[in-house]
């Protein structure tokens, strides 16, 4: 896309081709699956466990990439930081025809009995954020789908990988939105007590981009799920940089695989959900391996 160039309006900002404005990828660019890590950089490490893999397009914080991973076409984006640029990411991908996306991010958990380099699979998100609520009501849940969360969780468990399952917050600042001190010590009174809060309503860690994806997902019908890297803990004040980064990359390029195989059986059985049989079925074959 060129400077200059005349979109088809100002309402839907693409190129004759489909080619998307912010993202730069036109469908059959990118895979119905798309592996979302925040950092474009993490885009290159997904893709580094593929067989094959092409960079598609570089923009802004939108770095995506596509190949194949075990025979399936597979995807990456990264959202950048935080709930805006998220929404766009998930817009334009639905737009070229992405429908099941899975957050590959760093998280920082609450609970002492997380430890740092373990993973957290959401089963939905705390919309502390501000961008679902441009698209709907506060009450609208933020939900994982089911086929993917158990697919991250087939994955863990096949991978032998130290997982959490349960709630996220998805705040839209990490420093003083998530309860650290801002510049000079800054905390507001209405952010203190939060982590607190959070703790007693079992929620099990905070980020920025799960609720969004979650929520948006839900309202368009298309399918989401999340796997964080704690990277920190708040109780133990203990804070690693990339700490699990590369267990929670193996294990999101692992569900794309194993849900490709519930999406087959899923077709052939003229199911709308992964049921107990399609789980039954396919742990027969893996266990053949
Ligand atoms: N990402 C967050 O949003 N918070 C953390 O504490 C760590 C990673």
């Amino acid at each position: 896309m060129g400077s200059g160039e005349r979109l088809k309006s100002a309402s839907i900002p693409e190129t004759k081709e489909k080619i998307q404005y912010h993202l730069q990828v036109k469908p059959s660019d990118v895979s119905r699956y798309v592996l979302l890590p925040g950092d474009p950089g993490r885009v290159l490490k997904i893709a580094s466990f593929w067989d094959k893999s092409w960079k598609v397009a570089e923009h802004r914080e939108y770095t995506t990439y596509s190949g194949y991973y075990k025979n399936v076409f597979i995807s990456a984006t990264s959202t950048g930081i935080g709930a805006p640029s998220t929404a766009i990411a998930i817009e334009e991908l639905a737009r070229v025809g992405s429908d099941t996306f899975i957050r590959v991010g760093t998280t920082g958990a609450l609970h002492r009995f997380i430890n740092v380099g373990d993973l957290i699979i959401s089963t939905g998100a705390v919309r502390l954020e501000g961008t679902s609520k441009q698209y709907v009501i506060p009450e609208y849940p933020a939900i994982a789908s089911l086929d993917v969360t158990l697919a991250l969780i087939a994955a863990a468990e096949t991978l032998n990988v130290n997982y959490h399952l349960g709630l996220t917050a998805s705040s839209d600042s990490f420093y003083v939105g998530q309860e650290r001190p801002g510049y000079k010590g800054y905390i507001p009174p209405f952010q203190r007590g939060l982590i607190d809060f959070l703790k007693s309503i079992n929620v099990l860690n905070f980020e920025m981009e799960a609720a969004t994806i979650f929520t948006l997902s839900s309202i368009y019908g298309l399918r989401a799920g999340s796997v964080c890297a704690a990277i920190a803990n708040r109780e133990t004040e203990e804070f690693i940089v990339d700490a699990g980064v590369e267990d929670a990359i193996k294990v999101a390029n692992e569900a794309v695989k194993i849900l490709s195989i519930w999406d087959k059986y899923m077709v052939e059985k003229k199911k709308k959900t992964v049921t107990p049989e399609i789980i039954y079925d396919w742990f027969k074959e893996y266990l053949k391996r």
